[in-house]
């Protein structure tokens, strides 16, 4: 047995952002190295996602965990009893296989995810690294500080359908360092939440953190967006510009994309060209998930018509190198948005952000609107050089968490990655 061998799996119920269940896992080494890790959770989650594992029934809703940690603490910490706990890709290839589903149904996504999250973290100490340094070794990366995109403007299933689109979000595009785009986020989040106050608009917050306004359309929520711009000093194109994430998945009503709010079915080809119009009227250089995940015949549309802007496919490809693959060689969407716990393995999300640079598509590695105090994805997108992150607003310590981390590593002297990783892709 070497030091860094397994000794012990353990597991608990814990809970996340939205005060729902989820899964903590923790593993010590036989040198008595110990770490542990969360699992987030999505509200909007796409069909080819890992699954979910929960326990229905009375107790907490439906959405206890009991069975995944259940798997952690029997069938998991037996199977990686003592397993060297620096063989990352060799430790997730193992989970997977003993799960032995393609959507990793058996033991759980959850409980998967928890446990190759707390293998990493518990290397990373007993290698006595730091995070970002010991997912770059692993990924044959060098540093940097991404760039944020952050929810101003929530909608859709994280805020009770207030809006149609699920977010309208910020990118501080001429920001000279993490820092300073940080501060323009925070300056445009606070004018916005002014704007909408002088205009007596209630702002709950939504899941995420940002604001929730209600409005009816979508260009009153644009508008706002470029005024809040405006009022922090910045100059719309330029400092900030927009991003989209429409969610559209979840607009899906038999043959229409329903937008309840705003009162309109519309076709495939209306929601292109409405797309179309908001990017030429509106400072937007990024839209996520324009169509449905099963638009597949859309999609080569949509991306002709936008493909001088990034778009982003999150449900559509889930994390998942195979559809990734699938849409590299199709030419749709030019960016993949990367959710570790869509894949439910370290390794495997590593994968598909190799699968979508290898394809020219840019990265943008993100948070689920269930977060946990959990800040490991601070260091994965600045230790696999990502290019962007969304985590949310700037509320809420399950977000706070992540920012903080990379004014750390800023601090810690990791260079910024500017605008350079927003597709499409600058050579
Ligand atoms: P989710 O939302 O975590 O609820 O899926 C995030 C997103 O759609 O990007
Ligand atoms: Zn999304």
């Amino acid at each position: 047995m070497s030091q860094t061998s397994i000794a012990r799996v353990h597991a608990r119920q814990v809970f996340d952002s939205r005060g729902r269940p989820t899964v903590e896992a923790e593993i010590t080494l036989a040198n008595g190295v110990s770490a542990r890790a969360q699992a987030p959770s999505g509200a909007s989650t796409g069909k080819a996602e890992a699954h979910e594992l929960r326990d229905g029934g009375a107790a907490w809703g439906g959405k206890g965990v009991a069975k995944a940690v259940a798997n952690i603490k029997g069938e998991i910490a037996a199977l990686l009893a003592g397993f060297d706990v620096v063989d990352q890709p060799g430790l997730d290839s193992r989970l997977r296989a003993a799960d032995g589903t393609d959507n990793l149904s058996r033991l759980g996504g959850n409980a998967i995810l928890a446990v190759s999250l707390a293998a990493l973290r518990t290397s990373t100490v007993a290698l006595n690294l730091p995070l970002h340094e010991r997912i770059a070794a692993l990924a044959g990366t060098t540093p940097s500080l991404p760039m944020p995109m952050v929810n101003i403007l929530s909608g859709g299933l994280h805020a009770r359908r207030g809006m149609d689109v699920q977010d309208f979000l910020m990118i501080p595009l001429g920001a000279r360092s993490y820092s300073e785009a940080f501060e323009w986020v925070w300056r445009v989040r606070a004018s916005a939440a002014d704007l909408c106050a002088a205009r007596d608009i209630t702002t709950l917050l939504a899941d995420e953190g940002g604001l929730a306004p209600g409005f009816e359309t979508s260009e009153q929520a644009l508008d706002l967006m470029v005024a809040a711009f405006q009022a922090a000093g910045l100059q719309p194109g330029r400092d900030a510009a927009i991003a989209l994430d429409i969610a559209a998945s979840s607009l899906v009503d038999g043959e229409a994309y329903n937008f309840v709010r705003s009162g309109k079915r519309l076709s495939s080809a209306d929601l292109i060209d409405t797309l179309t119009r908001w990017t030429s009227a509106y400072p937007i250089v990024s839209i996520e998930d324009g169509l449905g995940e099963d638009d597949w015949a859309s999609w080569p549309a949509l991306t002709e018509k936008l493909a001088h802007i990034q778009l982003v496919g999150d449900d559509l490809f889930a994390t998942q190198p195979a559809r990734i693959e699938r849409g590299v060689a199709a030419g749709i969407a030019n960016a993949a948005l990367i959710k570790v716990n869509q894949n439910g393995t370290f390794s495997g999300a590593l994968e598909a952000v190799r699968t979508a640079r290898d394809g020219g598509y840019a990265t943008i590695i993100s948070a689920r609107s269930g977060e946990t105090e959990d800040d490991f994805l601070a260091d994965f997108a600045a230790g696999i050089d990502g290019g962007q992150i969304k985590i949310g607003s700037v509320r809420n310590s399950e977000r706070l968490a992540k920012y903080n981390q990379l004014l750390r590593l800023e601090e810690a002297g990791l260079r910024w990655s500017g605008a350079r990783g927003l597709a499409p892709l600058r050579a």
